[in-house]
Protein backbone atom coordinates (compact mmCIF):
# COMPACT_ATOMS: atom_id res chain seq x y z
CA UNK A 1 0.00 0.00 0.00
CA UNK A 2 1.29 3.37 -0.91
CA UNK A 3 2.09 5.96 2.29
CA UNK A 4 -0.69 8.42 2.99
CA UNK A 5 -0.05 11.92 1.83
CA UNK A 6 1.63 14.33 4.23
CA UNK A 7 0.38 17.32 5.42
CA UNK A 8 1.32 19.97 8.43
CA UNK A 9 0.90 23.07 9.63
CA UNK A 10 3.74 25.42 10.01
CA UNK A 11 3.99 28.14 12.72
CA UNK A 12 5.88 29.93 15.50
CA UNK A 13 4.52 29.25 18.38
CA UNK A 14 2.29 25.86 17.26
CA UNK A 15 1.31 24.09 20.38
CA UNK A 16 -2.10 25.78 20.53
CA UNK A 17 -2.86 24.88 16.86
CA UNK A 18 -6.25 23.15 16.21
CA UNK A 19 -5.24 22.58 12.63
CA UNK A 20 -4.25 18.62 13.16
CA UNK A 21 -7.31 17.94 14.49
CA UNK A 22 -9.66 19.23 11.83
CA UNK A 23 -7.86 17.97 9.37
CA UNK A 24 -7.36 14.63 10.66
CA UNK A 25 -11.39 14.57 11.69
CA UNK A 26 -11.65 15.79 7.19
CA UNK A 27 -9.94 12.84 6.76
CA UNK A 28 -11.48 10.42 8.90
CA UNK A 29 -14.87 11.84 7.89
CA UNK A 30 -13.87 12.08 3.95
CA UNK A 31 -11.88 8.59 3.77
CA UNK A 32 -9.08 10.04 2.68
CA UNK A 33 -5.30 9.03 3.62
CA UNK A 34 -2.89 11.11 5.18
CA UNK A 35 -1.04 12.06 7.82
CA UNK A 36 -0.92 16.01 9.48
CA UNK A 37 1.44 17.47 11.96
CA UNK A 38 2.37 20.14 13.79
CA UNK A 39 5.65 22.24 12.78
CA UNK A 40 7.22 24.00 14.75
CA UNK A 41 9.54 26.39 12.64
CA UNK A 42 12.15 29.09 13.81
CA UNK A 43 11.83 32.69 13.11
CA UNK A 44 14.69 32.98 11.00
CA UNK A 45 13.77 29.18 9.50
CA UNK A 46 10.66 29.43 7.14
CA UNK A 47 12.12 29.17 3.91
CA UNK A 48 14.70 26.41 4.67
CA UNK A 49 12.16 24.46 6.52
CA UNK A 50 9.41 24.85 3.81
CA UNK A 51 11.91 23.83 1.30
CA UNK A 52 13.18 20.55 3.21
CA UNK A 53 9.46 19.11 3.89
CA UNK A 54 8.32 19.96 -0.17
CA UNK A 55 12.19 17.55 -0.75
CA UNK A 56 10.39 14.87 1.94
CA UNK A 57 7.05 14.45 0.48
CA UNK A 58 5.19 17.07 1.76
CA UNK A 59 1.98 17.76 -0.22
CA UNK A 60 0.48 20.85 1.39
CA UNK A 61 0.76 23.27 4.29
CA UNK A 62 -1.04 25.93 6.27
CA UNK A 63 0.79 28.81 7.30
CA UNK A 64 0.22 30.62 10.51
CA UNK A 65 1.78 33.85 12.69
CA UNK A 66 4.04 34.75 11.89
CA UNK A 67 4.87 33.48 8.37
CA UNK A 68 2.34 34.41 5.93
CA UNK A 69 3.72 36.91 4.32
CA UNK A 70 7.02 35.04 4.06
CA UNK A 71 4.94 31.97 2.53
CA UNK A 72 3.23 34.36 -0.12
CA UNK A 73 7.20 35.75 -1.21
CA UNK A 74 8.51 32.08 -1.67
CA UNK A 75 6.13 30.21 -3.77
CA UNK A 76 6.33 29.74 -7.27
CA UNK A 77 2.69 30.93 -8.20
CA UNK A 78 0.01 32.60 -6.42
CA UNK A 79 -3.71 33.27 -6.21
CA UNK A 80 -5.61 36.60 -6.93
CA UNK A 81 -6.00 36.07 -3.42
CA UNK A 82 -2.79 36.34 -2.62
CA UNK A 83 -1.47 38.53 -4.48
CA UNK A 84 -3.75 41.47 -3.19
CA UNK A 85 -3.43 40.37 0.58
CA UNK A 86 -0.18 39.94 0.57
CA UNK A 87 -0.49 37.60 2.40
CA UNK A 88 -0.89 33.61 2.06
CA UNK A 89 -2.03 30.59 4.65
CA UNK A 90 -2.28 27.80 2.58
CA UNK A 91 0.63 26.22 0.23
CA UNK A 92 -0.24 23.27 -2.18
CA UNK A 93 2.85 21.58 -3.25
CA UNK A 94 2.67 20.28 -7.22
CA UNK A 95 3.90 16.52 -8.01
CA UNK A 96 6.93 18.40 -9.65
CA UNK A 97 7.66 20.23 -6.43
CA UNK A 98 6.25 23.42 -7.18
CA UNK A 99 4.30 25.80 -4.46
CA UNK A 100 1.34 27.25 -5.53
CA UNK A 101 0.32 29.77 -2.67
CA UNK A 102 -3.23 30.52 -1.91
CA UNK A 103 -5.19 32.64 1.24
CA UNK A 104 -8.43 30.92 2.14
CA UNK A 105 -8.63 32.74 5.92
CA UNK A 106 -11.22 35.46 3.59
CA UNK A 107 -13.35 32.49 2.51
CA UNK A 108 -13.52 30.97 5.50
CA UNK A 109 -14.57 33.79 7.14
CA UNK A 110 -17.43 34.69 4.94
CA UNK A 111 -18.34 30.80 4.85
CA UNK A 112 -19.23 31.00 8.42
CA UNK A 113 -21.26 34.08 8.32
CA UNK A 114 -23.00 33.17 5.30
CA UNK A 115 -24.03 29.56 5.67
CA UNK A 116 -22.97 28.87 9.26
CA UNK A 117 -24.76 31.63 10.87
CA UNK A 118 -26.98 32.17 8.07
CA UNK A 119 -25.99 36.34 8.08
CA UNK A 120 -26.52 37.33 4.61
CA UNK A 121 -23.83 40.27 3.19
CA UNK A 122 -25.27 41.24 0.11
CA UNK A 123 -26.71 44.51 0.22
CA UNK A 124 -25.81 45.01 3.82
CA UNK A 125 -23.45 47.77 5.86
CA UNK A 126 -20.26 46.21 6.94
CA UNK A 127 -17.56 47.51 9.16
CA UNK A 128 -14.03 45.69 9.26
CA UNK A 129 -11.79 46.46 12.32
CA UNK A 130 -8.04 46.35 11.50
CA UNK A 131 -5.75 46.57 8.36
CA UNK A 132 -3.26 43.98 9.30
CA UNK A 133 -2.81 40.39 7.97
CA UNK A 134 -6.16 38.90 9.17
CA UNK A 135 -8.36 41.88 7.56
CA UNK A 136 -6.28 41.95 4.33
CA UNK A 137 -7.22 38.27 3.95
CA UNK A 138 -11.41 39.24 3.88
CA UNK A 139 -11.22 41.93 1.88
CA UNK A 140 -11.68 40.67 -1.18
CA UNK A 141 -14.16 37.76 -0.20
CA UNK A 142 -16.19 40.19 1.35
CA UNK A 143 -16.54 42.47 -1.54
CA UNK A 144 -17.19 39.16 -3.34
CA UNK A 145 -20.73 39.05 -1.36
CA UNK A 146 -21.79 42.61 -2.65
CA UNK A 147 -22.31 44.75 0.73
CA UNK A 148 -24.04 47.99 -0.22
CA UNK A 149 -20.87 49.20 1.75
CA UNK A 150 -17.56 47.84 3.12
CA UNK A 151 -15.43 50.60 5.82
CA UNK A 152 -12.24 49.45 6.60
CA UNK A 153 -10.97 51.50 9.88
CA UNK A 154 -7.24 50.95 11.12
CA UNK A 155 -5.65 52.74 14.25
CA UNK A 156 -3.28 53.32 11.78
CA UNK A 157 -5.41 54.88 9.16
CA UNK A 158 -2.94 55.05 6.16
CA UNK A 159 -2.75 51.47 6.41
CA UNK A 160 -6.50 51.24 5.97
CA UNK A 161 -6.66 53.43 3.09
CA UNK A 162 -3.80 51.07 1.47
CA UNK A 163 -5.40 48.19 2.04
CA UNK A 164 -8.75 49.88 0.29
CA UNK A 165 -6.64 51.16 -2.87
CA UNK A 166 -5.86 47.67 -3.55
CA UNK A 167 -9.12 46.34 -3.85
CA UNK A 168 -10.51 49.82 -5.60
CA UNK A 169 -10.81 47.60 -8.72
CA UNK A 170 -13.07 45.46 -7.21
CA UNK A 171 -15.79 47.27 -7.04
CA UNK A 172 -15.84 49.29 -10.25
CA UNK A 173 -19.39 48.71 -11.95
CA UNK A 174 -21.11 47.20 -8.57
CA UNK A 175 -22.84 48.87 -6.46
CA UNK A 176 -20.56 47.98 -3.60
CA UNK A 177 -18.87 51.46 -1.51
CA UNK A 178 -15.51 50.47 -0.13
CA UNK A 179 -14.16 53.09 2.10
CA UNK A 180 -11.34 53.59 4.10
CA UNK A 181 -12.22 55.93 7.45
CA UNK A 182 -10.66 57.29 11.08
CA UNK A 183 -12.60 56.44 14.12
CA UNK A 184 -14.25 59.55 14.63
CA UNK A 185 -15.65 59.62 10.64
CA UNK A 186 -17.25 56.58 11.22
CA UNK A 187 -21.36 56.63 10.64
CA UNK A 188 -23.45 53.74 11.94
CA UNK A 189 -25.73 51.86 12.01
CA UNK A 190 -23.74 49.11 11.14
CA UNK A 191 -25.51 45.20 10.27
CA UNK A 192 -21.83 43.21 10.47
CA UNK A 193 -19.01 44.24 12.30
CA UNK A 194 -15.67 42.14 12.39
CA UNK A 195 -12.64 42.28 14.44
CA UNK A 196 -9.64 41.55 12.76
CA UNK A 197 -7.52 43.73 14.95
CA UNK A 198 -4.89 42.47 17.69
CA UNK A 199 -6.55 45.06 20.30
CA UNK A 200 -8.00 42.21 22.71
CA UNK A 201 -4.75 40.40 22.85
CA UNK A 202 -3.40 43.26 24.75
CA UNK A 203 -5.98 43.87 26.84
CA UNK A 204 -6.81 47.09 25.32
CA UNK A 205 -10.56 48.52 24.83
CA UNK A 206 -12.91 47.92 21.87
CA UNK A 207 -11.31 50.47 19.08
CA UNK A 208 -14.82 51.62 18.09
CA UNK A 209 -17.99 52.88 20.25
CA UNK A 210 -21.05 50.47 20.59
CA UNK A 211 -23.59 52.77 19.05
CA UNK A 212 -22.33 52.13 16.06
CA UNK A 213 -24.23 48.27 16.05
CA UNK A 214 -27.57 47.79 14.60
CA UNK A 215 -29.79 46.22 17.39
CA UNK A 216 -29.38 42.61 16.13
CA UNK A 217 -26.13 43.22 14.77
CA UNK A 218 -23.69 40.59 13.86
CA UNK A 219 -20.44 41.04 15.89
CA UNK A 220 -17.96 39.17 14.72
CA UNK A 221 -14.38 38.34 16.34
CA UNK A 222 -12.07 36.15 13.95
CA UNK A 223 -10.46 35.02 17.11
CA UNK A 224 -11.86 32.66 19.66
CA UNK A 225 -11.46 31.15 23.13
CA UNK A 226 -10.33 33.77 25.67
CA UNK A 227 -8.86 36.40 23.23
CA UNK A 228 -12.64 36.43 21.81
CA UNK A 229 -14.32 37.26 25.23
CA UNK A 230 -13.23 41.15 25.51
CA UNK A 231 -14.96 41.81 21.72
CA UNK A 232 -18.11 39.29 22.45
CA UNK A 233 -19.10 40.86 25.83
CA UNK A 234 -19.04 44.34 24.21
CA UNK A 235 -21.56 42.96 20.99
CA UNK A 236 -23.82 42.00 23.58
CA UNK A 237 -23.70 45.09 25.89
CA UNK A 238 -24.50 46.75 22.93
CA UNK A 239 -27.66 44.56 21.32
CA UNK A 240 -25.74 42.94 19.01
CA UNK A 241 -25.35 38.81 18.39
CA UNK A 242 -21.65 37.82 19.01
CA UNK A 243 -19.73 34.88 17.28
CA UNK A 244 -16.26 33.92 17.56
CA UNK A 245 -13.84 32.85 15.06
CA UNK A 246 -13.73 28.91 15.47
CA UNK A 247 -16.31 28.71 12.42
CA UNK A 248 -13.74 30.67 10.51
CA UNK A 249 -10.76 28.39 11.53
CA UNK A 250 -12.62 25.23 10.77
CA UNK A 251 -13.80 26.93 7.05
CA UNK A 252 -10.48 27.92 6.05
CA UNK A 253 -9.70 24.47 6.77
CA UNK A 254 -12.22 23.32 5.07
CA UNK A 255 -10.83 25.63 1.46
CA UNK A 256 -7.18 24.33 2.31
CA UNK A 257 -7.95 20.68 2.43
CA UNK A 258 -10.37 20.90 -0.74
CA UNK A 259 -7.27 22.72 -2.95
CA UNK A 260 -5.04 19.57 -1.64
CA UNK A 261 -7.46 16.52 -2.13
CA UNK A 262 -10.34 17.97 -4.38
CA UNK A 263 -12.89 16.88 -1.56
CA UNK A 264 -15.39 19.03 0.25
CA UNK A 265 -15.05 17.83 3.81
CA UNK A 266 -18.33 18.58 6.17
CA UNK A 267 -17.13 21.24 7.77
CA UNK A 268 -20.13 22.46 10.38
CA UNK A 269 -20.39 18.78 11.42
CA UNK A 270 -16.46 18.78 12.59
CA UNK A 271 -17.05 22.68 13.72
CA UNK A 272 -19.91 21.42 15.67
CA UNK A 273 -17.71 18.60 17.11
CA UNK A 274 -14.38 20.93 18.08
CA UNK A 275 -17.28 23.02 20.33
CA UNK A 276 -18.40 20.09 22.31
CA UNK A 277 -14.45 19.03 22.36
CA UNK A 278 -13.63 22.64 23.37
CA UNK A 279 -16.42 22.79 26.30
CA UNK A 280 -15.14 20.04 27.95
CA UNK A 281 -12.92 20.99 30.38
P1 LIG B 1 -2.73 40.03 11.99
O1 LIG B 1 -1.90 39.25 11.04
O2 LIG B 1 -3.34 39.20 13.09
O3 LIG B 1 -3.73 40.89 11.32
P2 LIG B 1 -1.08 42.34 12.36
O4 LIG B 1 -0.75 42.33 10.90
O5 LIG B 1 0.01 42.61 13.34
O6 LIG B 1 -1.70 40.95 12.80
O7 LIG B 1 -2.28 43.38 12.56
C1 LIG B 1 -2.79 43.65 13.81
C2 LIG B 1 -3.97 44.63 13.65
O8 LIG B 1 -4.49 44.92 14.95
C3 LIG B 1 -3.60 45.94 13.03
O9 LIG B 1 -4.69 46.43 12.29
C4 LIG B 1 -3.33 46.81 14.26
O10 LIG B 1 -3.45 48.19 14.06
P3 LIG B 1 -2.19 49.03 13.50
O11 LIG B 1 -2.16 48.81 12.02
O12 LIG B 1 -2.51 50.44 13.87
O13 LIG B 1 -0.98 48.50 14.20
C5 LIG B 1 -4.44 46.32 15.15
N1 LIG B 1 -4.19 46.59 16.56
C6 LIG B 1 -3.25 46.03 17.34
N2 LIG B 1 -3.34 46.50 18.60
C7 LIG B 1 -4.37 47.39 18.62
C8 LIG B 1 -4.96 48.20 19.62
N3 LIG B 1 -4.52 48.19 20.89
N4 LIG B 1 -6.01 48.97 19.27
C9 LIG B 1 -6.47 48.98 18.01
N5 LIG B 1 -5.95 48.25 17.01
C10 LIG B 1 -4.91 47.45 17.31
Amino acid sequence: MPLPDRYCVIGNPIAHSRSPRIHTLFAQLTDQALVYERELVALDGFDAAVQQLVQTGTRGMNVTVPFKLEAAGLADSRSDRVLRAGAANTLVVGADGRIHADNTDGLGLVADIVRNAGVALAGQRVLLLGAGGAAAGALAPLLAEAPALLVVCNRTHAKAQHLVDLHADLIQGTATQLQALATDALAGPFDVVINATASSLQGAAIPVPGQLLRPGALAYDMMYGPAAEPFLQWASQHGATGRDGLGMLVEQAAEAFALWRGVRPPSQQVLAQLRRELATP
